[in-house]
């Protein structure tokens, strides 16, 4: 079973930093080649492509601004031809902007549903007709399972791209299947520190924050199944279930 992604690749959006490059690194823990994507590539991307080829597996880097076409729309030709193959996509980048149902505006929502989900379903989209067969998954966000009133543009965003999950794995279905995990309280948002966390994890029915490993080995369960697509798996301590109410998120 562990063998089971070695000499496989994947392409990883944003996957030089936080939740992407755990994804990264567990890849390559389990054998599998590493396309990391950037929106601009620095010394984080190159410095992971360095710790992955020391883990024995190829990496190579790719870049493209997910807010502009004529870089996003090439992107699954580009890495496939770089790295030979496609096997797996894990569409992780994302943005997260603040702003209320009150004051959100067009273009705020245009930018979060471009980034967040017609991005990630176009890479989709390419990668079931380039690679022929093989694995998607996409970050959600357990505020799906409530309105998130703080950050309208991304929850809308996000609740197109749990859509789009199930609508691609029925589309590509046979060949390609695509999941979605929808992480809690793993990291904190720019500009917040650990701290956060912790006042934080009374909140969670675990009670405790989570890691980007927690994602990753949910990550890990999913490109190896056979027999599992259109699902999400929600890694948050329970949080999901705590969200019936669709009030203010207790994040925020
Ligand atoms: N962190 C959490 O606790 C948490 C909780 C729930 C859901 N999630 C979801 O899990 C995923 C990973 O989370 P994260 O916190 O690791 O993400 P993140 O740090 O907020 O963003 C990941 C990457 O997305 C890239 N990105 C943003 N805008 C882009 C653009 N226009 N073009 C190309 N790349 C762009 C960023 O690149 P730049 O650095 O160049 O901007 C960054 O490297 C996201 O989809 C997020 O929504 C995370």
């Amino acid at each position: 079973m562990r063998d089971t992604l070695r000499g496989k690749t994947a392409l990883v959006t944003g996957g030089a930093t936080r939740i992407g490059r755990e994804l990264c690194l567990a890849l390559a823990e389990n054998g599998a080649n590493v396309v990391i994507h950037q929106r601009r590539g620095d010394d984080q991307g190159s410095e992971l492509a360095a710790a992955l080829t020391g883990r024995g597996v190829d990496a190579w880097r790719v870049e493209a601004d997910f807010e502009k076409p004529d870089e996003y729309e090439s992107l699954i030709a580009r890495a496939a031809a770089q790295a030979g193959r496609l096997d797996m996509l894990i569409n992780s980048a994302a943005i997260f902007p603040a702003g209320a149902l009150e004051d959100v505006t067009l273009p705020d929502v245009h930018r979060a549903m471009q980034v967040n989900a017609w991005v990630p379903f176009v890479l989709s989209r390419d990668f079931a007709r380039l690679a022929g067969k093989g694995k998607i998954i996409n970050l959600l966000d357990t505020r799906i399972s409530g309105y998130d009133w703080t950050h309208a543009a991304y929850i809308l965003s996000k609740h197109a791209l749990a859509l789009l999950t199930r609508m691609s794995a029925l589309r590509f279905a046979p060949a390609v299947a695509v999941n979605a995990i929808a992480p809690g309280l793993i990291l904190p948002p720019a500009g917040k520190g650990g701290d956060y966390l912790d006042a934080l994890a009374g909140t969670v029915p675990l009670q405790r924050h989570g890691a980007p490993r927690d994602v990753a080995q949910a990550a890990m369960y999913l490109l190896r199944s056979e027999f599992v697509t259109g699902q999400v798996i929600y890694v948050d301590g329970g949080m999901h279930l705590a969200e019936g109410s669709h009030g203010p998120h207790p994040h925020q």
